[in-house]
């Protein structure tokens, strides 16, 4: 009974702690405790749920997470229509907006400005303060129940704060991706050779969309509200609704300003037009809103929109320029991209030489020749595209452009998949830039994370012949290293003398050999199967424990794992029956890579955090560096703003820890670190066989492994 009374004591007061955190964090932008803490405090109250689920909150911040996955989304009727707004992308439309309704309501009134987020709309409801129902505008009378994704975006209250607030409304507002989040996201997919996302919109919508919570939480969404709605809303100024909604706790962004003339609404679009790109997020234009709401009925709807507002939109900028010539990118999965070369040209302050050409069918139904003079916009997009060709410019003699047939790079016949729009190069194992981006991805930070072999190094590795594939990464051999040479130009265009000295040399044969203490789920990432990113690693690792189970699985076995569908099962199955991924892979297993998953108490509790070691302890430097880079730590040689936490051991520098505690950087001792990995590791499981015990040789780099120098 007791036991009881506590425990719904506690989940009571780890959920106000963990509201309070993620108010403060995502909505405040300040930090209240460390990301360890707060992720220790999450699993406690989910273990706590686990063990006593009837006292789980229905405002519960482990729905943040992710609930259950959904196969099909329940279609639900809006209560009051969603509407769209009239849209213009001239201020003398505005002109006339302002005089219809001066008219129309014979009294003075404001506007209140918005900005026009570009996102997809949402409209959530609450009930008694807690969250109970997230639509998608669907076709304005009917949407999708996207609840279970709405509650993993974290500026999305669960649970209102204060009170006041109805016992029952609606409020809506967009869902958008930052464009920060977008960027990793693109950058990910790129990783795993999947089509990217063209820009936030598309990106926050195919997010909201997906069937498991536990993804679109990963995605990282951000929420903005701009619309209260219920009759129970008794406050007559749009701007105090959008106060009051801030007030119970939902993001609606202090960037909307009262404008009581037109002039003062061109004011604020002008603002904004030059300000946009300084935004975390994009916009589309501006919202206008008629700010006293009694005149919202007076005013009414057409069919589609309302006529107390009106969205101002940016125009898309656009300029004509020549296209000189189509040149193509093979990517690391064989994915042919044609690219424009254009005559350089301004555009919205950027000038442009290169813009995307997307696929063969745009190019036809375009019907764009090099030669021709088009039209490039630079919209939401991240890379300005073409959007049409100029006729009425095209020379006699401009011919008409016909698709490559083969690779560019390694002259294969490029295949088309059924149902995809993009061509591929075949030549897996013979196409440079394949092989190349492979082995960049083998090393890649969250692949195998061997850092010492960035920039440009692996390529020159590659050119001079001593890496063909991963597999050659590990019979490198300190004479096949030592003095090699040459000039690179990297992607700044500057060149610089690359030469292998000792140290170099080093530094890279330790990086390799410490990439052998990843585990399987990273070999597994590292290995590029096309569609396995980091997550389909893992759960493969763990669902079939080894590579030779997961080699031996059929694709109907392969379908049977949760969050595996077909494409990736047929890739993975694709993947293994190839007699040099075979190959390598057993020869990555000889080589003492981790082709076993292995459960870990406090797997990926570093994950990802910055650290910095200093001081002596129980076991030597070397084995806590390991240690921390086993549980998916990064280490750092020196404390900056970056770093996360500071081991300290004995005799750690003042100077040191006076830094980390102006910085506000947690300085964890030896057994703080124990703690927070789930206990002390065995003594001989991080030791090394080459080193030694002693602080000071350790000091020197010497080699992790010494077969590497023989
Ligand atoms: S008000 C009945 N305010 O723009 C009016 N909409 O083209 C409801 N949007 O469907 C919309 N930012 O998805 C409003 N500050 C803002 C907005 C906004 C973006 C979107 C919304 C709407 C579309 C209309």
């Amino acid at each position: 009974m007791e036991n009881l009374a506590w425990a719904k004591e506690r989940i009571t007061e780890l959920t106000g702690l963990l509201e309070r955190y993620t108010y403060a964090y995502y909505q405040e932008d300040t930090s209240l405790v460390s990301d360890y803490e707060f992720d220790r405090l999450l699993r406690e109250l989910e273990e706590l749920e686990d063990r006593y689920p009837q006292f789980r909150l229905p405002y519960s911040p482990t729905q943040r997470v992710g609930g259950e996955p959904v196969k099909n989304f329940k279609t639900v009727y809006h209560t009051v229509p969603m509407l769209s707004l009239g849209n213009t992308y001239s201020r003398e439309d505005l002109t006339e907006f302002d005089a219809r309704l001066r008219k129309l309501t014979d009294q003075p009134f404001d506007y209140v400005c918005e900005l026009k987020y570009d996102g997809l709309s949402i409209s959530l409801t609450y009930k008694n303060g807690v969250l109970t129902q997230a639509l998608t505008r669907g076709d304005g009378s009917k949407g999708d129940d996207v609840t279970g994704n709405v509650k993993t975006i974290r500026s999305v209250p669960l649970r209102l704060k204060q009170n006041g607030y109805p016992e029952q409304f609606e409020i809506r507002g967009e869902v958008l991706m930052p464009k920060s989040s977008f960027e990793a996201l693109n950058r990910q997919k790129e990783e795993i050779g999947e089509p990217l996302f063209a820009n936030t919109r598309n990106a926050a919508s195919g997010s909201l969309k997906l069937q498991d919570p536990a993804q679109v939480a990963q995605r990282h969404l951000d929420c903005f509200l701009y619309f209260l709605i219920g009759d129970s809303i008794t406050e007559p100024l749009h701007e105090k609704r959008l106060q009051l909604a801030a007030c119970w706790g939902f993001k609606t962004g202090n960037y909307y300003k009262r404008c009581a003339t037109l002039q003062d609404v061109f004011n604020y679009i002008d603002y904004w037009e030059k300000e946009r790109e300084n935004l975390p997020f994009d916009i589309d234009g501006i919202v206008i809103k008629v700010n006293d709401t009694s005149l919202w009925s007076r005013l009414g709807t057409t069919a589609k929109s309302p006529r107390w507002a009106i969205a101002y939109k940016f125009k898309a900028q656009r300029v004509l320029t020549r296209l000189n010539s189509i040149s193509f990118q093979v990517g690391r999965t064989g994915a042919v991209t044609p690219v424009a070369n254009l005559e350089a040209v301004s555009l919205g302050g950027t000038i442009v030489k290169r813009a995307s050409l997307h696929n063969a069918d745009i190019i036809q139904k375009m019907d764009v020749r090099p030669g021709d003079f088009v039209y490039v916009e630079k919209g939401g997009e991240v890379i300005p595209k073409i959007v049409g060709v100029e006729l009425s410019r095209r020379e006699a003699g401009v011919k008409e452009y016909g698709f490559i047939t083969h690779c560019p790079e390694c002259g294969a016949a490029l295949v088309r998949k059924e149902g995809e729009a993009g061509h591929y190069c075949p030549n897996e194992e013979g196409c440079p830039p394949q092989i190349k981006g492979k082995l960049e991805h083998f090393i890649s930070r969250k692949a195998m994370d061997i850092d010492s072999l960035g920039e440009g190094k692996t390529e020159l590795l590659y050119e001079k012949g001593l890496v063909k594939n991963v597999a050659d990464f590990y019979d490198l051999r300190y004479q096949d290293l030592f003095a090699i040479e040459k000039t690179i130009e990297g992607k700044d265009g500057e060149k610089r003398q690359l030469s292998f000295k000792e140290k170099t040399v080093e530094n890279i044969l330790n990086g390799i050999a410490r990439s052998k203490t990843r585990p399987f789920e990273r070999v597994l990432y590292a290995i590029g199967i096309r569609y396995v990113g980091e997550t389909t690693a893992k759960v493969l690792a763990r669902h079939f424990g080894t590579i030779d189970a997961l080699m031996n699985a059929t694709f109907e076995q392969l379908c049977e794992v949760e969050e595996v569908g077909e494409a990736i099962a047929s890739s993975v199955t694709e993947f293994f029956t190839r007699e040099q991924e075979r190959q390598i892979i057993s020869r990555l297993k000889a080589a003492g890579l981790r082709m076993e998953y292995e459960e870990k108490k406090g797997e990926n509790l570093l994950d990802g955090k910055n650290w910095v070691i200093s001081g002596t302890f129980s076991r030597s430097r070397e084995e806590m560096k390991r240690i921390v880079e086993y549980f998916g730590g990064k280490l750092q040689s020196g404390i900056s703003s970056k770093t996360d936490y500071l081991l300290a051991g004995e005799k750690t520098g003042p100077e040191k820890r006076k830094k980390a505690e102006k910085e506000n950087i947690p300085i964890i001792s030896e057994s703080e670190f124990y703690a927070m990995i789930g206990g002390e590791p065995a003594p001989d499981l991080f030791e090394s066989k080459e080193e030694s015990q002693s602080a000071e040789r350790e000091e020197r780099a010497n080699p992790v492994q010494g077969s590497l120098f023989d």
